[in-house]
């Protein structure tokens, strides 16, 4: 498979696509991005890497950091998080507040904002040092030293989170919530204010496409683990978009506001684009395209 001959057809017509969508400006710091940036990696399971664009252009993760949380909570806790959230699809915004009332402060899962909110309070609770330890988790996982937080982001997001200490507020009322709300919130924060590029994200996903093995040989989470997380960035990791991102590209994957999205194929490939500009959803209008593309003209999804 000549995978750099693809992406670079891909890049090609993807920057005479429409331009569609919105950069995120309910987080003031992540509207200054330019809205044209594009960047496309994709590492083998044999570590070979290829990369066009904006690749190596570090960006603010946002809500892929959720898929590491949840990977260190799983490590640290195993099974008994799922007594705190729910793995099913939401159908609703990936900030919705609704949903929460219903089902009484078990959010649906620890994709949208509520349940991830629940595993930063799990990881508060179990971590000595909450924010360094995550890091030096993300750091070790992907043998990226200098991976870090972007503190002007996480700031910006502070000052403008209104939703989020809702929620945080709302699952403290049902007692799902057992650390300080504030404490809870600075963590959550600065997860989502991690910055990496495309290609530093390939590497960072590289264990779930081989078998919760880093690619420096480290065993991150085991095999079970593994199809546990693979499944539930199948079915969650695009929120209410989830379907059709299964439905147009047919891979595990996550989004985040920043305009990132990592996706994989067990044992063939981890992929990551960066397109700025956001559907309706919150999910990279560009990104989706170009993964859509990428498995179409390789024929290869887990489909
Ligand atoms: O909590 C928020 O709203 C953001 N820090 C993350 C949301 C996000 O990335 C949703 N993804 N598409």
């Amino acid at each position: 498979m000549n995978y750099q001959h693809i992406l670079d057809d891909i890049y090609k017509a993807s920057i005479l696509q429409p331009k569609i969508g919105k950069v995120a400006s309910y987080i003031p710091e992540l509207s200054e991005i330019n809205p044209n940036k594009l960047g496309i990696s994709l590492t083998t399971i044999n570590g070979e890497n290829f990369s066009i664009g904006d690749s190596e252009e570090r960006f603010s993760i946002q809500s892929i950091s959720k898929v590491l949380s949840l990977t260190l909570a799983i490590s640290l806790l195993g099974e008994k998080i799922w007594e705190r959230v729910g793995v099913e699809p939401s159908g609703t915004a990936f900030n919705s507040l609704v949903q929460l009332e219903y089902e009484k402060g078990i959010p649906r899962n620890p994709f949208i904002n509520a349940g991830a909110i629940v595993i930063a309070d799990i990881l508060v609770s179990h971590l000595k040092n909450p924010k360094e330890d995550f890091l030096s988790f993300i750091r070790v996982s992907s043998g990226i030293r200098t991976i870090n937080f972007d503190e002007s982001v996480a700031i910006s997001e502070k000052n403008s989170g209104f939703r989020n200490a809702a929620l945080a507020n709302f699952l403290k009322s049902f007692g799902n919530l057992q650390n300080d709300v504030d404490e809870v919130l600075d963590f959550y924060f600065h997860q989502c204010a991690i910055s990496m590029s495309c290609r530093e994200l390939t590497q960072a996903f590289y264990f779930f496409a081989n078998e919760g093995i880093s690619q420096s040989g480290k065993q991150i989470i085991n095999k079970s683990q593994v199809k546990r997380m693979n499944a539930l960035m199948q079915t969650c990791g695009f929120y209410d978009e989830s379907g059709e991102f299964t439905f147009r590209v047919g891979l595990p994957g996550k989004s985040g506001v920043g305009g990132g999205i990592v996706a994989l194929l067990p044992k063939q490939f981890i992929v990551s684009t960066w397109s700025p500009r956001l559907n309706s959803n919150g999910n990279s209008e560009l990104g989706m395209y170009v993964l859509e593309e990428l498995t179409t003209k390789t024929g290869m999804s887990i489909f």
